[in-house]
Order: structure tokens, then C-alpha cells, then sequence
């Protein structure tokens, strides 16, 4: 673009912006509006670790899936969702033997239940050849937003128990599981220690201080969620009518110490509860949850993502929705029986999201 033209772009989409939206508002990969200097501090150098490369004298492996976590949450910025490229593992190969939650062997002993892709020298540990042995595999997620989904009560998860089904993950030490496609974390100090230790073998304190995981959690906890765009309400309206909204309830209002995450409406669109979904998506039993049960995955930024459903398999929303059994299957049969003018108005209002 020439220069002239760049200030005319530039000048209109400023007039757009401010047209459509008084407000500024963040982009994808922006921290949270009204962050203090010292929380904004924090997500920068958060940040900066979340994107460290390890390397074996810093560290990585021996077992490792890749180098940084910017490199699988990178699409379309950092913080984001896996890329699905060719050369690069993004989508990682989970296995667990069992199958109901009283039963489910995590293979920790085989070096389970996430099995790395990448060595640093010794034989990688193979998934054990069993038939008790059930593999799945799973996307990137986007994390845009997650600190105000840990911020979310336990009470106001609890409450739409046990609608469509739901049940709450109930873990043993008696909190909530809320992250992970089988909601096995209760929080995001729980799951980015175990990110580091499984996905690039970092331990801490050895290779990483308390202090850098702190920052790599505020960077998460600081992240904007997806400013949702302008509604298309006939749109939300079947989405409604088919039954969507009993699963993917479309906002909590949070509850936090942080003030910028206190009392704060989160455009969810999960219950956080898990839900049986049929033999077709079943794969692996996980922390408390079966082999067919998901957490209900938030639709939060469903603009920005290319695949869908945990492995990945939907290649558009779509076949996302009618992939849904189980406890979904009469929301994908009422989808499938929408007027066409109907079905179109729910996928802009997901597009919208
Ligand atoms: C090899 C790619 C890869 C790397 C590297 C990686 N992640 Fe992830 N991340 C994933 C996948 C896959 C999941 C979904 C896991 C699941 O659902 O069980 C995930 C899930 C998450 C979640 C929970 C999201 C949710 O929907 O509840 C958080 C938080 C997270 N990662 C943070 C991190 C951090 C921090 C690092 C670096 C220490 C990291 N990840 C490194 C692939 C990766
Ligand atoms: C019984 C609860 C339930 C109902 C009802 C339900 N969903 Fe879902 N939805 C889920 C669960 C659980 C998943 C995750 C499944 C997986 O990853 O395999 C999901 C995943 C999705 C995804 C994929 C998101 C992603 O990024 O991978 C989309 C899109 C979606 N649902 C849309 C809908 C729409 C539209 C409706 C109504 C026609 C609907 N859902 C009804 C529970 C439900």
C-alpha cells in the first residue's frame, strides 16, 4: 500500500471502529482493559516465559511436545489456538486405560497419559499395546478470556446442575474441574504447571521458578476474551429455540480478589459441566470423567477458530453441531430439522461469537 493510502485506510477504519463501537475495544492477544501498571507489567513478562524456547541445557525433555507454549497456542496470536500445521505438533495423542472414573488408569507408570512426540535423546515411551488402552487426540484451545473463566463461582456452575444432563466434575480433593476438554483442573496454577511439566518436561523448581509460573499464569488470568460482535438475534433466538442454550449457557458474571476480574459478565457460552456425548466422540476415560463425557467447550471466540470438537475432526461448524449425540443428539436432530433461513441465522450468530 502506498502511503496515502495507507492514511485513508487507516482514517476509515478508525471511523469504523469508532462508528460501530464508542468503546475501544481489545483485539485478539490484548490484555484486559484497566489493568494496573503492575498487572500489565505482569502480562508482559508472563508473556515472554509463555513464549521462552527451551532448550535441553535450559531444561526441555527429555519428553517433550514442543519447545514453548506459544508455539502450540499461537493461531492467531499468541495465546491462541494450534495452527494445525504440517511440521509442528499441535495436536497431541492422550491414552489412558479403563474406562468409567473409579477405573481410569492414567498410564503415569508408561509415561501417560499425555505421550510426547519429541525426545531429546532417550527412546520415547509408546502408548502400551492393550486393549484396555483407549487413545484420543486433542486441538490446541484458544485461552483468550480464561482468567475470568477461573474467576467464575463454583456455586453458579453448580446451579445448572443437572440440566441437559450436565453433571459437575467433582474432583477429589473436592473443588471443581473447569479447564481441559475433560475438565480436569480446577484452576490455571494447577493446569500450567502441568502444561510445562508434560509439554515441554519442565519441572519446577528445577528448571523454571515459582515466580516465572506465576507470570506465565497472569498472562492467561490478564488475557481479553473475544469482544463478541454485534448479535444477530433472530440468530440467538434459534439458538434458543433448539436447545444450544441448555449446554452452552451464554454468560456468568464473575467473583475475584482481582478487581479487573470481579463482578465482570463472561459471553461464555459453556456450563463447565460435563456431559455424556455419545459413542461416536468418546474416546478416552480422563480425570473424573468417562470416556464419553466433554466438557461442554465454551463457544467464546468460535469466530477465530478453524476446527472444531476436541480432536479437531470438525472441519466446519456445521458438522461440528451434528456430530453432537448423547446427551446433544436431540439439539443436532432439532438443528438438522431448522428452515434453512433458520439454520443460516444460527451460523451467523455463532460466527458472531
Ligand atoms: C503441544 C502443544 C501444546 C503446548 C506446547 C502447550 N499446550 Fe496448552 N493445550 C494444548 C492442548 C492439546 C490442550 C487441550 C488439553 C485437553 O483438553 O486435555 C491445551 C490446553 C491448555 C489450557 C486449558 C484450556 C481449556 O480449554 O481449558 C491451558 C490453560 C493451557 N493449555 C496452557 C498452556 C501453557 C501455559 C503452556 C506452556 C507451559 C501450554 N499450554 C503448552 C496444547 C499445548
Ligand atoms: C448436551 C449439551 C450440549 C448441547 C445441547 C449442545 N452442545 Fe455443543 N458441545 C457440547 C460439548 C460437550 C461439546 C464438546 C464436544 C467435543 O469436543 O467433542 C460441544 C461442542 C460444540 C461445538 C464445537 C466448539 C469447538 O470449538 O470445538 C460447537 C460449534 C457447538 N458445540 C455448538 C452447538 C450448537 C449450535 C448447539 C445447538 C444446536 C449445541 N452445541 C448443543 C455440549 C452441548
Amino acid at each position: 500500500m502506498t502511503g496515502r493510502l495507507t492514511v485513508v485506510a487507516i482514517g476509515l477504519s478508525l471511523l469504523l471502529a469508532g462508528a460501530a463501537m464508542p468503546m475501544m475495544r481489545p483485539r485478539l492477544g490484548d490484555p484486559l482493559p484497566g489493568l494496573t501498571s503492575t498487572e500489565l507489567t505482569r502480562f508482559t513478562q508472563g508473556k515472554a516465559v509463555f513464549s521462552r524456547e527451551f532448550t535441553p541445557e535450559t531444561g526441555l525433555g527429555p519428553f517433550f511436545n514442543n519447545v514453548s507454549c506459544a508455539q502450540c497456542h499461537e493461531d492467531p496470536v499468541t495465546g491462541g489456538a494450534g495452527a494445525f500445521n504440517e511440521d509442528d505438533v499441535d495436536v497431541e495423542r492422550h491414552a489412558t486405560a479403563g474406562d468409567q472414573p473409579k477405573t481410569c488408569d492414567e498410564l503415569t507408570g508408561f509415561g501417560g497419559p499425555v505421550f510426547r512426540e519429541q525426545t531429546t535423546g532417550p527412546n520415547l515411551p509408546p502408548i502400551p499395546a492393550d486393549a484396555a488402552v483407549h487413545v484420543g487426540l486433542r486441538s490446541t484451545p484458544m485461552l483468550f478470556g480464561f482468567g475470568l473463566v477461573e474467576a467464575i463461582p463454583e456455586s453458579a456452575i453448580l446451579a445448572h446442575e443437572p440440566r441437559a444432563g450436565g453433571r459437575a466434575a467433582r474432583l477429589p480433593d473436592g473443588r471443581l474441574g473447569r479447564f481441559g476438554r475433560k475438565a480436569t483442573d480446577p484452576d490455571l496454577p494447577t493446569f500450567v504447571a502441568g502444561a510445562f511439566n508434560k509439554e515441554q518436561g519442565i519441572d519446577i523448581p528445577d528448571e523454571l521458578s515459582p515466580a516465572d509460573l506465576d507470570l506465565t499464569v497472569d498472562f492467561i488470568r490478564f488475557l481479553a476474551p473475544p469482544a463478541p460482535l454485534q448479535r444477530d438475534h433472530e440468530g440467538w433466538e434459534v439458538f434458543h429455540q433448539v436447545g444450544c442454550a441448555e449446554c452452552h449457557i451464554p454468560s456468568f458474571v464473575t467473583k475475584s480478589p482481582i478487581k479487573v476480574l470481579d463482578r465482570q459478565v463472561v459471553h461464555l457460552f459453556s456450563d463447565l459441566l460435563l456431559h455424556d456425548m455419545g459413542p461416536a466422540l468418546a474416546d478416552l476415560c480422563k480425570g473424573v470423567a468417562a470416556r464419553a463425557e466433554f466438557r461442554t467447550e465454551p463457544l467464546m471466540g468460535l469466530r477465530a477458530r478453524s476446527r472444531f470438537l476436541h480432536d479437531g475432526r470438525a472441519l466446519t461448524l456445521q458438522s461440528a453441531i451434528v456430530q453432537h449425540g448423547g446427551q446433544g443428539a436431540a439439539a443436532a436432530a432439532a438443528f438438522l430439522n431448522l428452515s434453512r433461513r433458520d439454520r443460516e441465522a444460527l451460523l451467523r450468530f455463532l460466527k458472531s461469537l
